[in-house]
């Protein structure tokens, strides 16, 4: 991408940003992606953006049979930020199979296809279901519970994230990315990170909603018919860039995408900054469906603001140890120039006034 950049000065620069990043073996044109469930398989942001231009599309989970969600009302307002209940309403695989991911594929949109079982079994039909077909990437949404074990989320413990990793790589198709979507309501979000690239991901994704709720205080029940719903937009955004920071530093090789409350190019450069290959963009979709090639312009303009002429060059730069600053002894009484002056000021019994411009007067100068 080429950038002009105004600076201060009125000076006008042009500097090229290489914007592509690798994710696994694919080479992708830009890091900007939606996010699952926040523009459903992407045909209604088409009349807002180039979705050619943007790194692709990440589609709303799907499951193996069609699911209407839960009850309603299922979104709430928050504070920078907001709470879903959603569910997983979706048409089931083999509608989406021949419906939407076409549509992606016709229209030249690279397509993630984010999957969501109930077992591991599910999650292993639904990984074999995408052989042949024109997806470039799966994503494994594993913050489900899983029916087969008193409804516990497969996100919150290592060996069922690693079983659900293990069975999805063993069905999808041989060289397509694989990457373990990650729930930060865990303790220890590094051991389940590893547990999952041990399984045989090709990276990770970090984050999806943490669990929140509102009380509705005129009927003083909770506003939700599902009670509590996933925590997103700006409000997660530091939780967010904590994980991608600690699981970077952990294990630095590794592929992420950074999710969470991203609304500018400058929440963009934080998360690459911190390790991230690539970002998701989602609850931002909703007030400004606009904002992936926005967001993408923008992260381009800041890179190349800060010297940077490729993404490359900036994913995981936040962890370079600090520069050391040596703080400077002050000078010794008498050798500076200020000394000098006043004390051959004091000596001819001047004014001292006169002798120092007020911005020039020696800090810490007891007169
Ligand atoms: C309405 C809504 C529906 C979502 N549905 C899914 C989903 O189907 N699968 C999934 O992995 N994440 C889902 N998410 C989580 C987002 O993909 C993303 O991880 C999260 O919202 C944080 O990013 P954001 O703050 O930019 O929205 C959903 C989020 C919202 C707000």
């Amino acid at each position: 991408m080429s950038v002009t950049i105004r600076r201060q000065e009125r000076q006008i620069k042009h500097v090229n940003v290489d914007m592509s990043t690798k994710l696994g073996n694919l080479t992708i044109a830009d890091p900007v992606f939606t996010a699952s469930g926040c523009a459903a398989s992407g045909q209604e942001l088409a009349a807002f953006n180039d979705l050619t231009a943007i790194g692709g599309v990440v589609t709303k989970s799907i499951q193996l049979n069609a699911r209407a969600g839960r009850a309603t009302p299922r979104m709430a307002e928050t504070p920078s930020g907001m709470l879903n209940s959603i569910g997983l309403q979706g048409p089931g695989i083999d509608i989406f199979l021949n419906r939407d991911l076409p549509w992606l594929a016709e229209h030249e949109v690279t397509a993630v296809v984010s999957i969501a079982g109930q077992s591991v079994e599910e999650y292993s039909k639904l990984a074999g279901k995408l052989r042949g077909k024109p997806a470039s990437m799966i994503e494994v949404n594993i913050s489900c519970p899983n029916v087969e074990d008193r409804g516990q989320v497969f996100a919150c413990d290592k060996s069922a994230a690693a079983s659900v990793i293990q069975a999805v790589k063993r069905a999808a198709p041989a060289s397509m990315p694989i990457f373990a979507k990650l729930s930060p309501d865990v303790t220890d979000i590094v051991s389940i990170a590893s547990a999952c690239m041990d399984a045989g991901a090709t990276g990770l994704s970090l984050i999806n909603t943490t669990l929140g709720m509102v009380i509705d205080t005129t009927t003083m029940r909770p506003l939700l018919a599902g009670v509590t719903g996933g925590l997103s937009g700006p409000a997660i955004r530091p939780l967010a860039l904590r994980c991608v920071w600690q699981v970077h530093q952990a294990m630095p090789d590794v592929p992420l995408f950074g999710i969470g409350g991203i609304r500018t190019g400058l929440d963009a450069l934080q998360f690459i900054l911190a390790g991230a290959s690539a970002v998701q963009i989602g609850t931002v979709l909703f007030n400004d469906p606009g904002a992936p090639q926005r967001i993408s312009r923008e992260l381009s303009e800041a890179l190349a603001e800060r010297g940077m002429d490729s993404v490359q060059q900036a994913i995981g730069l936040g962890h370079r140890p600090p520069e050391v600053i040596v703080p400077e002894l002050p000078d010794p009484p008498g050798d500076t120039l200020e000394d000098e002056l006043y004390e051959s000021a004091v000596a001819d019994d001047e004014d001292i006034t006169d002798v120092f411009i007020e911005d020039e007067w020696p800090e810490d100068q007891d007169v």
